[in-house]
């Protein structure tokens, strides 16, 4: 679901049109939604019934504190993995008590800082963090709450980069591990073990792998209670797909819910979940501007004012967003194929190879669909290229919510050494 919809040949986001923000802003621009982050939201929140459930929305998705203090006014928490994150959205007004950190190397500082606001809970990922968090929260005379992170061995996921499950995979500890750390945590001072948690993988369409998985999980919860330990929670990760392609059917929600009342509603435990991509994804649109075509060996090329700087998910997963025309011309249905490519100095900066698009002119807009989660959030300013302008849309209203990076703050930080003459 998303409300991107062409009006009269115009592509509108919610109630304003695309090519006025375009105008306003300039281009490249992100444009988010505010009615599809609140959909998405509510609809995840529906499909899991009567069930205790917290939601923690996955911030790497997009970090915009706007998106962020959207959701928050809905409830949502917030799943975090670094104190950046925590401090965003502690920032955007998630209580610290609805905020997760996760995430597989964080150091003393960062634990610290965690343990020091209060957060929810911390997901632990090795012995040797335990023992830190243990230590830390003892010196502060605090008691965190820890969940233990499988590594389930059961892959899932779009892409090989974005499975976090299998044993080789730097992820979580096996559950024999698992149990050994609960009964230990449970023996410190500085912690309290509430549950154990899990992420197998992103972008996930069948659920038979999160299945399989949370079943372990289910029973791992057994084992630990026949020993006496207590166990509250189950954060059971993120990972739902999102339509990319509107021709593929998306994961059933409904479906995934039932199978989650089936796998764990009975074990009396509050469930957790981080969804990200399924909230921000297609809440986001990245609008680029056509700078010039050209035809090179046999195939026509479009080069368009955003790059792999901005949208780099093609570049590194062979990712698929649609690419509409904000403007449709009356040929719209006229396809031909063109490779959509960036300025960047890479052959990799291509956005799509010989995809049939209707014909677009040097000077005019291209949405890019389904680009609100892990868009901006992985942009940088290689080849020294801005980071582009973000846009909130809310009905009829629209505002910047970040603006378009200067150059004096893309590099005005740099200094040169004496050596070099230490000029400014
Ligand atoms: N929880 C944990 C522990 C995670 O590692 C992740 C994502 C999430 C939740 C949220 O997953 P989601 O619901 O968004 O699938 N940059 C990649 C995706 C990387 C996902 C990393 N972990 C992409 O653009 O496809």
């Amino acid at each position: 679901m998303r409300f991107f919809d062409y009006r009269d040949g115009a592509l509108y986001a919610e109630d304003v049109p695309l090519a006025d923000i375009a105008e306003a802003v300039g281009t490249p621009v992100y444009v988010y939604s505010r009615a599809t982050l609140e959909h998405h939201y509510r609809v995840f929140k529906a499909a899991m019934g009567d069930l205790p459930v917290h939601i923690c929305y996955a911030v790497k998705a997009n970090t915009n504190r706007a998106v962020i203090a959207t959701l928050a006014a809905l409830g949502a928490g917030a799943d975090t993995v670094s104190e950046g994150e925590i401090r965003r959205a502690l920032h955007a007004g998630v209580p610290p008590e609805g905020i997760v950190f996760a995430g597989v190397g964080k150091t003393d500082q960062e634990l610290a800082y965690a343990i020091s606001v209060g957060v929810r809970q911390i997901n632990i990922e090795s012995a040797s963090e335990l023992n830190r968090i243990a230590k830390l929260a003892e010196q502060m005379g605090k008691v965190q709450h820890v969940c233990i992170r499988v590594n389930p061995d059961v892959g899932a996921g779009g892409h090989a980069k974005i499975t976090t499950g299998k044993a080789d995979n730097k992820f979580g500890v096996s559950f024999e591990l698992a149990e050994e750390l609960y009964g230990l945590a449970d023996g410190l001072p500085g912690v309290e073990p509430v549950g154990l948690s899990v992420h197998i993988g992103s972008q996930i369409i069948d659920f038979a792998p999160m299945e399989k998985a949370y079943q372990k999980l289910a029973d791992c919860v057994l084992r630990l209670r026949a020993r006496g330990l207590k166990v509250t929670r189950l954060d059971l990760g993120g990972g739902l797909a999102a339509t990319y392609d509107e021709t593929v059917k998306g994961p059933d929600l409904a479906a995934y819910g039932a199978m989650v009342q089936r796998v764990v509603g009975h074990l009396d435990v509050e469930l957790e979940f981080e969804p990200g991509r399924m909230i921000a994804a297609n809440a986001g649109v990245l609008v680029s501007r056509a700078i010039v075509t050209k035809d090179n060996g046999g195939k026509s090329f479009l080069v368009v004012d955003a790059a792999m700087n901005d949208l780099i998910r093609p570049a590194l997963y062979e990712a698929y967003h649609q690419m509409l025309p904000v403007k449709k011309a009356d040929d719209h249905d006229n396809l031909a194929p063109l490779d959509v490519v960036g300025p960047v100095c890479e052959t990799g900066d291509t956005f799509a190879e010989q995809r049939p698009m209707p014909a677009i002119a040097a000077g005019e807009l291209l949405a890019f669909m389904s680009t609100g989660a892990y868009g901006f959030a992985m942009a940088s300013t290689y080849n020294s290229r801005p980071l582009a302008a973000e846009v909130m849309v809310s009905g009829d209203q629209w505002q910047v919510v970040r603006p378009r990076q200067t150059y004096e703050e893309m590099f005005g930080m740099e200094t040169l050494p004496d050596w070099l003459g230490n000029k400014t």
